[in-house]
Order: structure tokens, then C-alpha cells, then sequence
């Protein structure tokens, strides 16, 4: 297999592995175990003495061509498919610390990431840190001797701040401490964190990489000393392997990635441009604008735009109920990076188990709207909004 690929090659042919038949398309080996020819060939498999699989809570073909094609696209050495983004996002951070350690992360975090490492690890003697993850101060001000872990993701969710993920990886190589990136909003077209000095990247593969709403799916990716030494063994014995038929799913929902992500693009810039000019919508928040408070960084550390766009009607929850009830073909869901245009009111929904203090402190307010957008024409699209506006006071 050529490292040369461009990424549009790689999400084809990437990781394939045909079987004696010869298929196009690639396999779904849908088995819990695996046969061997001999006592002597089971013994030398357990050894690691031969290659080859033992149980598909371990690895399984399917999943290895997923893996080893998001390596490819991603630059990283390994990898491990998971069933959910939550079980990649948990998987990357739990795997790797012990009671006694510390966690400094970004606040802004998609809700269940926030609850792992703000509830969940401290349960486990784990400390944690949330900072504005904008300033980097805020991050070398929270560091403690027993730092391990930095967490963030950027784009966040829903109001798409972008952190400076190459200053923070510095600041974590200073200290000792690893930065996993959940990089699920930026999608690894846009943004490469392990080449800005992360040293894990994880993906809810069930937004842009099925991208059709099918089925739920996670990858954590890092270099093979990191996943030896940390991932290996934890992935192994609790169990959050992914299922080879949704790998299948995910390997030819990737096959289209760049498409989709193009057209999607498209569709929310040609949104964000729109509602900038209405007279119902106080601010748009969208990364490929310039009125971006972040524009800088961005154009620094993304290739793309973003497939969101985050806007606050003046009217608050009434006006974004009002304009989400009145779209026709934007339909109304907290799932993001699909072929269907979505929309979601986060105070009311994703964010809704915040505090308000803590939802204000994200910039979310009452009037605070997420449009995912899909990849229909964004001609249709447009005047759905439209349309749609006419139903929202100014
Ligand atoms: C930024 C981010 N990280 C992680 C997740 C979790 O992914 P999943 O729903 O596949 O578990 C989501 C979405 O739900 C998300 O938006």
C-alpha cells in the first residue's frame, strides 16, 4: 500500500484486505473466534510468536481494514476500533491513568466527555482540571507535578472555540503529560492533531465517518509504543470492541467521506453567510468566516472550514423553537455529520444537564442554535431557512 495516497485514495483502498475470492467490496468476517491448525499454532499465536487473530474482543479482519485505513488517513501507527465514540473517548483517557493522577481538560466538551473525566475519574481517585482551553495560560496554570492527561476538542460543541492544540502539545511534552484530542468536529480532512503534537486523536466515527446515521462507532489513534504500552492491554479485557458489521458499515461510509464533507461544507458556509444578514439572528459563529474571533488560529491550524455553524437568535428559546419547528427539510436532532441536515437547540438538549452558569460560561444561551448541515443542495437549504425565518420575530 502506498504512504503516498492522497486522502481521497487512501478511503477507498486503504487497510483492504481481500479474501481467497477476491471480492470488491470488503468482507464482513462476522465471527466471535478463530481456528487453529494445531495446539502447537494456538500456542505460538498466544506467544505472539505468529500473526493472526484469537478473538474479536481482541481484533478481527473487518475491523483491522477499518483501523489500519483511519491510520492511514490520520498518519498514526495504530489503532483500535470502538463501538461508540464514548467508548474511544473513555477508552484513551481511563487507559492511561491511576489513582494519584491529574487530568487537565477543556470545559468546553461534548457533555458525556465532560461527565468522564469531571464525575466519572475523580470516583476513581483521578483528578481533574476544567479550564478555558482558549488561553494557554489557563493551561500552564492548572498543571500539578501528577499531570499524565490533557484533554480537549476543537472545534467544540456547539459553539466552535478552537484551541490551539500545537501550543497545548507543547506545553504537555514540557510536563510530561499526554493530549488526547477528540477531533470529531474538525473531521480528519480538516485537521491532522497528531502532526500539530497531540499524542492520541479519538472520533465518534458515527458523525462524518458513516455520516448516513446507521450505526455508532469510535477509533482511538496514537503511535504503537503509546497503544502497547497503555491502550493494549485495557482495550483487551474490558471489552469495548467495535462489531465487525458496523467496521464494515464504517470502511464504506468512509469510502465517501471527502465528498460528503465537501458538499456539507458548502452547504454551511452558504448558511452561515446567510444568516449573518438576517435581521432575527444576533451572531454567527462559523470557522471559514472571518468575523471568526478565533480566524487566525484557524486558518493556522485547520485546512477546511467546518461542516457546523453555531447562530443566536435575538428571540431566545421561543425564536430557535419557532424557526426549528418551521424547517422543512432541516430536520430537528442532537446527531451531527450527517447526509441530512440537522438542528439542534443545545440548551434545551445536548447541554441541557448543565448548570446555567456553566452553559453561559460556554457561550450558550437560550437563543444559541447548532446547525449540522447535510449534503443536500444548498440552494434548498437556504431558502429552507428562509422560509423557516419568517416564522421568527426580529
Ligand atoms: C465531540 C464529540 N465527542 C464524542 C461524542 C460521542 O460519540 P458517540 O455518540 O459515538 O458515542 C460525540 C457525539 O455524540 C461528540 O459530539
Amino acid at each position: 500500500m502506498s504512504k503516498n495516497w492522497r486522502p481521497a485514495t487512501q478511503l477507498v483502498h486503504g487497510g483492504t484486505l481481500r479474501s481467497q475470492y477476491g471480492e470488491t467490496s470488503e468482507a464482513i468476517f462476522l465471527t466471535q473466534g478463530f481456528v487453529y491448525d494445531s495446539s502447537e499454532a494456538a500456542e505460538a499465536r498466544f506467544k505472539g510468536e505468529t500473526d493472526g487473530f484469537i478473538y474479536a474482543r481482541y481484533g478481527s479482519p473487518t475491523n483491522d481494514m477499518f483501523e489500519k485505513r483511519m491510520c492511514m488517513l490520520e498518519g498514526a501507527e495504530d489503532a483500535r476500533a470502538t463501538a461508540s465514540g464514548m467508548a474511544a473517548v473513555s477508552s484513551a483517557i481511563l487507559c492511561q491513568v491511576k489513582a494519584g493522577d491529574h487530568i487537565v481538560a477543556a470545559r468546553a466538551l461534548f457533555g458525556s466527555c465532560r461527565w468522564v473525566v469531571e464525575t466519572l475519574a475523580p470516583r476513581y481517585g483521578v483528578e481533574c482540571t476544567l479550564v478555558d482551553g482558549r488561553d494557554l495560560a489557563n493551561w500552564e496554570k492548572a498543571v500539578r507535578p501528577n499531570t499524565k492527561v490533557f484533554f480537549l476538542e476543537s472545534p467544540t460543541n456547539p459553539t466552535l472555540e478552537v484551541i490551539d492544540i500545537a501550543g497545548v502539545a507543547r506545553l504537555a511534552d514540557q510536563v510530561g503529560a499526554k493530549l488526547v484530542v477528540d477531533n470529531v468536529f474538525a473531521t480528519p480532512l480538516f485537521q491532522k492533531p497528531l502532526e500539530l503534537g497531540a499524542h492520541v486523536v479519538v472520533y465518534s466515527a458515527t458523525k462524518h465517518i458513516d455520516g448516513q446515521g446507521r450505526c455508532l462507532g469510535g477509533v482511538v489513534l496514537s503511535n504503537k509504543q503509546w497503544i502497547d504500552e497503555n491502550l493494549h492491554d485495557y482495550f483487551r479485557h474490558t471489552g469495548p470492541a467495535m462489531s465487525p458489521f458496523n467496521a464494515w458499515t464504517l470502511l464504506k461510509g468512509i469510502e465517501t467521506l471527502p465528498l460528503r464533507v465537501k458538499q456539507q461544507t458548502e452547504n454551511a458556509r452558504r448558511v452561515a453567510d446567510f444568516l449573518a444578514d438576517q435581521p432575527q439572528v444576533a451572531r454567527v459563529i462559523y470557522p471559514g468566516r472571518r468575523d471568526h474571533p478565533q480566524a487566525d488560529l484557524i486558518a493556522k491550524q485547520m485546512s477546511g472550514g467546518s461542516t457546523l455553524v453555531a447562530f443566536e437568535l435575538k428571540g431566545g428559546k421561543d425564536a430557535a423553537f419557532a424557526l426549528q419547528n418551521a424547517l422543512e427539510i432541516v430536520r430537528i436532532s442532537n446527531n451531527l455529520g450527517d447526509s441530512k441536515s440537522l438542528i439542534t437547540h443545545p440548551a434545551t438538549t445536548t447541554h441541557k444537564n448543565l448548570s446555567d452558569e456553566a452553559r453561559a460560561e460556554l457561550g450558550i444561551s437560550a437563543g444559541t442554535v447548532r446547525y449540522s448541515a447535510g449534503i443536500e443542495d444548498s440552494d434548498d437549504i437556504v431558502e429552507d431557512f428562509a422560509q423557516a425565518l419568517k416564522h421568527v420575530r426580529a
